[in-house]
């Protein structure tokens, strides 16, 4: 009995890492030093530090509404690049979770990416039970999924190196809370 204990204990122990790590922690990098987010890796991610953003900028399709940004490790003093594995999460928190605009940063590491070097970009949505699923990921959005800019009575669609580029001296980040300190 003892010893069926003591392996059960085990194995709920060594999970396979399915498990993310608790806020505040990064999580381990992969092979080469790469970090590739899972679904689960966003599933807490209302209980990380995060910040109150002011008069945020919101995504087209999406009323604006109060807004937070979560950080799951903030970067330790000394760094010009966030380290791999950090996560950042915007959201617009309109109505029910399941309708916030929900936007990511991680950082993947190596040369992935376009303009926002080691960043893989997301966009996420709470489903019915309030976890989080994956809409898409990559580089940048799919067509239509960028941010309007309106231009002479039209308007045009907005990427997110479009205004992301310009915070090159913050790794990309534009919030005045998560700031390297150098
Ligand atoms: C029109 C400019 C603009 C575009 C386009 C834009 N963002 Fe942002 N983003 C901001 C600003 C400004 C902030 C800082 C918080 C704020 O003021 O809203 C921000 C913050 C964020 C944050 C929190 C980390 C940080 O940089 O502070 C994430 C994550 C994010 N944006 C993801 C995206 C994604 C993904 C896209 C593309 C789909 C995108 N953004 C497109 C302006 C933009």
């Amino acid at each position: 009995m003892r010893v069926a204990l003591t392996v059960l204990l085990l194995l709920a122990g060594c999970d396979g890492g399915t498990t993310p790590p608790p806020s505040g922690t990064l999580p381990d990098a992969g092979p080469g030093g790469v970090y590739i987010a899972l679904t689960r890796d966003f599933e807490d991610f209302r209980d990380w530090q995060s910040f109150a953003i002011e008069d945020p900028t919101a995504p087209a399709a999406h009323p604006p509404g109060p807004s937070r940004v979560y950080i799951n490790a903030m970067p330790p003093e000394g760094l010009r690049r966030f380290p791999v594995g950090t996560i950042l999460v915007k959201t617009i928190e309109n109505g029910a979770p399941q309708d916030w605009a929900i936007h990511a940063f991680v950082k993947r590491g190596g040369d992935f990416g376009e303009g926002l070097v080691g960043w893989e970009l997301f966009e996420l949505r709470f489903d019915e039970d309030e976890r989080p699923i994956i809409l898409w990921r990559g580089a940048g959005p799919p067509s239509g999924q960028g941010y309007l800019a309106p231009v002479d009575g039209g308007s045009v669609e907005l990427v997110c190196r479009d205004c992301h580029a310009a915070g090159w001296q913050n790794d990309s980040v534009l919030n005045p809370f998560t700031r390297l300190s150098y």
